[in-house]
């Protein structure tokens, strides 16, 4: 069996103590160089960490996993984009759900414990016309955090659930070798086991659960999610309302 240390070797890696933001980093420099796929960057401290909808990301230094990679998915259909967003956070699920029970993704790609956030991805895409020049995949995970300040919302870290401290780097290493095993899959082809995969993996896969869109709060249950990613939510009365990221909020 290889051990973690072993497959950090697998792809180029970049240590920093300190930077605005992994992805920026990474971003930077692919426009200065031609990086190999997978090349990851890693940071220690991220001095203005960026999430979705132009939030910021919050970590200690040296207490959680904030690392961005890069890939090149010309082969992929950029009309079936979702695909990547879903073998990263399938590639991340199966590594927490090494450490705890509970772990879900919430569309489009979140990961939660329970009702709790474990882990944010930010994923920034280049197209070239139809063709996937590039994309950015930039991940936190709380891992060893104990506190967080009141701007983030609902956050929870491994060593939260479990009590004890975690190695960054083993997590590290397990996801990328998930990803790089998924993102082969996609190579050749396999897709409809990841779509299954990805949906029985969902928070709130069951049951009827409140959301709120721009007219207000329903009630509603999970449908499919389509091949770009839009969410198809089934209200109570049957009716399918259609979402793309952003338009609707889940309540909690
Ligand atoms: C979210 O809002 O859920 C997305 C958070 C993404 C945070 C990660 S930390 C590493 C990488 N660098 C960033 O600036 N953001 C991502």
């Amino acid at each position: 069996m290889m051990n973690y240390r072993d497959s950090l070797k697998n792809f180029p890696i970049l240590k920093i103590q300190e930077t605005d933001s992994t992805n920026n980093y990474l971003n930077e420099l692919s426009r200065n160089k031609i990086l190999k796929e997978f090349t990851t960057v890693t940071a220690y401290f991220q001095t203005a960490g960026r999430g979705q909808r132009g939030n910021g990301w919050e970590s200690e230094p040296g207490e959680n996993l904030l690392f961005s990679f890069i890939v090149y998915p010309e082969f992929l259909d950029i009309r079936k984009q979702f695909i990547l967003s879903r073998i990263i956070s399938l590639s991340i699920k199966k590594v927490l759900d090494h450490y705890v029970s509970d772990i879900s993704i919430k569309w489009p790609n979140d990961i939660y414990r329970k009702d709790l956030k474990i882990c944010g991805t930010l994923i920034e895409n280049e197209f070239q016309g139809s063709i996937w020049k590039k994309s950015i995949a930039g991940i936190g995970i709380n891992i060893n955090q104990l506190e967080f300040g009141k701007t983030t919302r609902n956050p929870v870290s491994l060593r939260q659930i479990t009590g004890e401290r975690h190695e960054i780097n083993k997590i590290l290493s397990g996801v990328m070798s998930c990803f790089m095993f998924y993102y082969e899959e996609l190579r050749k082809g396999n897709t409809e086991d990841v779509i299954t995969e990805y949906h029985n993996s969902l928070y709130r896969k069951d049951g009827f659960h409140l959301y709120r869109d721009a007219n207000g709060e329903f009630m509603a249950r999970t449908g499919r999610i389509l091949p770009e990613g839009t969410l198809i939510l089934i209200d109570e009365n049957g009716n399918n309302r259609e979402y793309a990221f952003k338009e609707v909020e889940y309540v909690l």
